[in-house]
């Protein structure tokens, strides 16, 4: 039996060599601590959460070393310890410490020159037995659900934040779960309150959801920081992605401080508050009588200044931004931001004429360029070809050669969502104003389209 041992150690070693040759050392490691700590498989296909089920002792070898050699004892040792974060409940002696090792550690494998070491670190070389006691608090919530999930059902495993609000995607699989889910995920997220289900797609134009509470309370109203500048809305009412993050600090860096800024769709603020508060002059716009309540108050809570506007993208584009840029000076940093990937670039339609010269009497050479920063989706074979002529249909015209379609972001296996970005063409603004958009013309709301991602 021993001899058997022996060399199941041989052959788990000659093994772990390959896997490390192939850069796989460290799933080697979490993979022998996973087999020995994971729950007791009687907690699978449970209904109603039952914490104490997950108490399991275990018992594993140990060395004993001495407090002081314990730093270079665990470094000989890396790949034979446990790199647990359970505590042992053997109590050690004054000034030693057991070290759990993997259940099939055995002393007569450590080669003779780690044996040496051991005995100048003073380690006895003798192997302990100690017991681990286990509970529902020590794991972590995909290791909770990996363990309650029937065969066959995918534990969930991913989730947004939201201030206090966690916010999950569940796969119709996984929602007879729902309510042990949302527990799990509230027991083991520290300040999580609320815990929410898409109780459908996204599937309006406002881009919020309807919310199924699986756990905790129904308050929607929270508080989220993005990048030390403080957002409250209620996120049942108004859209917020905090996978946004990265994107709406680009913006932000890029555009300097004296650049006047049209947010067509600002929803609450994250790209118009940090602007705002940077020095810029903001104007900002949201259809949603909601979003534009905490916009407006977002950008009190973050003690700043903006002219906010609740209108329809269109008609802001076609009056404020054409009213200031009629009169702009030529060396005015103006920038037109338009993150509703879904549709924004229909809108690209209300350039075409914006400053015609039965509007405006400026000749082109005098009039300040506008930058566009365009956000849209794709999910069409050549990604970059389909967001251009998109763009071009809407403008009536090729892009500038000096345009570019940046990857922002995948928002499903085959879809991503791009910004566009190009400094709109005076012969496009300055051309005699088309009227014949009719359909087009009507403002989104009016007509909500099926979506569905964010
Ligand atoms: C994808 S969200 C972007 C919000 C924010 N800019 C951000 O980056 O998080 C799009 C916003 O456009 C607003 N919206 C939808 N249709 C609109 C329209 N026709 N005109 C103006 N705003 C609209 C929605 O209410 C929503 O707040």
């Amino acid at each position: 039996m021993r001899n058997l041992f022996h060399k199941l150690g041989l052959l788990r070693k000659q093994f772990a060599s390959c896997l490390k040759m192939a850069g796989f050392e460290n799933a080697v490691v979490v993979k022998r601590n996973e087999d020995v700590f994971k729950p007791p498989e009687a907690v699978r296909g449970m209904k109603v959460l039952d914490r104490d089920a997950f108490t399991k002792s275990i018992k594993l070898p140990a060395m004993l070393v001495p407090s002081r050699s314990l730093q270079r004892f665990c470094k000989l040792f890396k790949k034979d310890r446990l790199t647990s974060r359970y505590a042992s409940t053997t109590p050690s002696p004054e000034d030693k410490r057991y070290v759990a090792m993997v259940p099939e550690f055995d002393l007569e494998n450590v080669d003779h020159l780690k044996m040496e070491e051991l005995k100048e670190l003073n380690v006895e070389q003798k192997l302990h037995e100690i017991t681990m006691d286990i509970r529902y608090e020590h794991y972590k919530h995909f290791e909770i659900l990996a363990a309650i999930m029937p065969n066959g059902v995918t534990p969930n495993s991913g989730f947004e934040r939201v201030g206090h609000i966690v916010h999950v995607n569940l796969l119709e699989e996984q929602k007879p779960f729902k309510h042990i889910i949302g527990q799990v995920i509230l027991d083991t997220q520290k300040t999580a309150r609320t815990v929410v289900d898409k109780a459908c797609t996204i599937d309006n134009t406002y881009r919020n959801f309807k919310m199924d509470v699986i756990a905790g309370e129904e308050d929607f109203i929270t508080t989220v920081i993005e990048h030390g500048r403080r957002f409250q809305f209620d996120y049942s009412k108004v859209f917020w992605n905090s996978r946004l993050e990265t994107e709406h600090m680009r913006i932000i860096d890029l555009i300097t401080t004296d650049s006047i800024v049209f947010d067509v769709f600002a929803g609450v603020g994250p790209f118009s508050i940090p602007l705002a508060k940077k020095g810029c002059q903001v104007y900002a716009n949201d259809l949603n009588a909601e979003s534009y309540k905490w916009l407006c108050h977002n950008a009190k809570l973050n003690k700043t200044q903006l002219n906010a506007f609740n209108l329809d993208g269109r008609e802001f584009i076609e009056s404020e931004l054409s009213k200031f840029v009629r009169t702009a000076p030529k060396e005015s940093k103006i920038f037109v931001i338009m993150n509703l990937p879904g549709h924004a670039v229909d809108f690209l339609d209300a350039f075409p004429g914006l400053l015609s010269t039965e509007i405006t009497n400026r000749a082109d050479n005098e009039m300040p360029d506008i930058n566009i920063f365009c956000y849209t989706f794709s999910a069409a074979e050549d990604k970059i070809l389909d967001v251009e002529t998109r763009a071009a249909g809407r403008l009536g015209q090729n892009l500038p050669e000096l345009h570019k379609v940046r990857d922002v972001r995948k928002v499903s296996p085959n879809k991503d969502q791009f910004c566009l970005s190009f400094v709109m063409p005076k012969d496009i603004l300055m051309q005699p104003k088309s009227l014949d958009r009719t359909d087009d013309l009507e403002p989104q709301a009016k007509k909500p389209r099926l979506s569905t991602d964010d």
